[in-house]
């Protein structure tokens, strides 16, 4: 029997255990996946630990994205975006670690009808979600990819300026990679009249319907939500491990009741 796992802190919330496990169950995969809470502090050992206990590889989540750069070789894709969401336990017990997340977000505009070259992109947040996407639009032909976040740094954009809410207003893809909408009753990040002509890519994979979700719908905009990329990339994962397509239609499945 194969082992997976996600960890991070906190991780009880993580909705990769299902995702996973209804995917082995469609392709008749003997294997478990489970979710283990280390603090910083206990990174480490806790990762030394699955790997004595024989686990395959596993996942990883806020906030160990960065800290794990230094415990795994590095495929390309974890050196270009500097975070590893994904590590393979090789024979030895060798780790190498990968990032999905960017291949997820740009598979799931791919899968919705969005092709983002030569479009113009506002991505709000910059944290290692919102640079790692905001790297990944300008990689795949984006003709421009503008930056706002709440602490402007590096010629990034003020997120409650008035320029911010225009260029929100004007451009093909507004992407939220801030944390605002984690919690059911936040605002949406930026007061904006969205178009219809526009995709509003909300990334917090929560249960309820985000404030900015809620308006880019109100005014006829196609909104997506962080579900995509959080099956996509567990799909990739998959793949990673096992050299097999991952059934994505069961992981979405899996995640159904939480699409909003
Ligand atoms: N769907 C998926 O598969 C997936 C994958 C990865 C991440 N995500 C989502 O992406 C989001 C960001 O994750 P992350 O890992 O990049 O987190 P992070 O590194 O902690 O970055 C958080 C970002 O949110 C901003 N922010 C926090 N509180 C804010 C507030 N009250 N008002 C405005 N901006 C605020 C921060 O701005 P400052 O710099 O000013 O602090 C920073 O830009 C989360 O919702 C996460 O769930 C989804």
């Amino acid at each position: 029997m194969l082992k997976f796992a996600v960890i991070g802190h906190p991780v009880a919330h993580s909705l990769s255990p299902a995702i996973h496990s209804a995917n082995f169950r469609a392709l008749g995969i003997d294997a478990t996946y489970e979710a283990f809470d280390f603090a910083p502090e206990a990174l480490s050992s806790g990762v030394a630990r699955l790997v004595l206990e024989g686990y395959a590889g596993f996942n990883v989540t806020v906030p160990h994205k960065q800290a794990m750069i230094n415990l795994v070789t590095l495929d390309e894709s974890a050196a270009r975006y500097l975070a590893v969401n994904t590590v393979k336990v090789g024979s030895g017990g060798m780790m190498r670690g990968y990032n999905t997340d960017v291949a997820g977000f740009l598979d799931d505009l791919e899968a919705n009808g969005f092709d983002v070259r030569g479009k113009q992109v506002l991505v709000m947040g910059a944290g290692g979600a919102g640079s790692a996407v905001a790297r990944g639009c300008l990689e795949a032909g984006a003709l421009d990819v503008t930056i706002a976040n709440r602490t402007p740094r590096d010629g990034m954009l003020p997120l409650g300026s008035d320029l911010c809410r225009k260029i929100a207003e004007n451009v093909d893809l507004v992407v939220n990679a801030t944390s605002v909408g984690l919690r059911p009753d936040d605002p949406s990040p930026i007061e904006a009249k969205f178009s219809a002509k526009q995709v509003v890519y909300d990334l917090a994979p929560v249960k309820w319907t985000t404030a900015i979700v809620k308006a880019a719908r109100e005014s006829g905009a196609k909104a997506l939500t962080g579900h995509g990329m959080l099956v996509r990339q567990a799909a990739r994962a998959f793949e990673i491990w096992t050299g097999k397509k991952a059934d994505v239609a069961a992981m979405f499945e899996a995640v159904k009741e939480f699409e909003v």
